[in-house]
């Protein structure tokens, strides 16, 4: 069965993503910050679904660490999903260089200071699947989180162009955008019930859409509709919407 690291395996998204890979039999390579809170998902995980799982430290900013941990792994992953990201505060981050700083290396520089190793992996043993989980925040920049959706943004592009590049080698690469999902990083936000996914579909999809080797995949489907509408918005109307 193939192994799967989870890069940023804390989060909602992250852990609905482990349980729907290690429900299909796979093997978990479960990486965070903390990786004394992957304890109980990991024992969890091996019980219920009597799969292998291990537990990785991983700081998405501590990039000369990376090449490092990505040796350290018992065996070089068949798939990686890169999950972690960090909202922030567009107020803060606008006057704030250091929060400015952090949501763009978070989102865009840590996913590719990574992702740049796992490729050459892949590239290298001519298969493999990266899954990139960016945002329709970096369909369209807003004046609510632009911060976060240039870094986003930038993520989409690395993406679209680590697929081309891939492609040629055997590897696939999958980028996800999800729209609104009530997990931790939005559960100060008023989010409309009927637009929010629950954590469970998004990783449901993300499954179905890998298996079937899915180039880009919003989720719920139909966001990707409302950002084609909202991409083609002129630009004089859409400047004085307060969005
Ligand atoms: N929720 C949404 O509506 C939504 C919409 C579109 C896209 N997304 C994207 O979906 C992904 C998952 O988001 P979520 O909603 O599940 O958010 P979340 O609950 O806030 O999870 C974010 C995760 O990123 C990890 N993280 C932050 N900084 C890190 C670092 N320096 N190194 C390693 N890990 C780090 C956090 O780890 P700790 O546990 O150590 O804090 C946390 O587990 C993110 O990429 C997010 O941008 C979310």
């Amino acid at each position: 069965m193939p192994t799967v690291l989870i890069l940023g395996a804390g989060s909602d998204m992250a852990v609905a993503l482990a349980r729907r890979y290690a429900a299909a039999g796979h093997t978990l390579q479960l990486a965070a910050r903390n990786p004394g809170q992957l304890r109980s998902l990991e024992q969890d995980l091996r019980i219920r679904h009597r799969i292998a799982a291990t537990v990785h430290a991983f700081d998405a900013l501590d990039f000369d660490s990376h090449a490092a941990f990505y040796q350290s792994l018992p065996t070089p992953p068949d798939i990686v999903i890169c999950v972690f990201g960090y909202l922030g505060s567009q107020e803060k981050g606008q006057a704030d260089w250091k929060e400015a700083s952090r949501i763009l290396h978070t989102n865009f520089t840590g996913a590719v200071s990574i992702l740049n190793i796992v490729a050459e992996d892949m590239a290298s043993r001519g298969k493999g699947t990266i899954i990139g989980i960016s945002s329709v925040a970096g369909d369209r920049g807003r004046m609510s989180n632009y911060l976060y959706g240039s870094a986003k943004a930038g993520f989409t592009a690395y993406l679209s162009g680590l697929r081309n590049r891939l492609w040629h080698s055997g590897a696939h690469v999958m980028t996800v955008e999800p729209g609104f999902v009530a997990t931790q990083m939005t559960q100060h936000l008023k989010l409309p019930p009927l637009l929010t996914a629950q954590p469970d579909q998004v990783a449901a999809d993300i499954f179905k859409a890998a298996e079937n080797k899915k180039n880009v995949l919003y989720t719920k489907w139909f966001w990707k509709y409302i950002m084609l509408i909202i991409k083609n918005v002129p630009e004089p109307i859409f400047k004085k919407k307060k969005l």
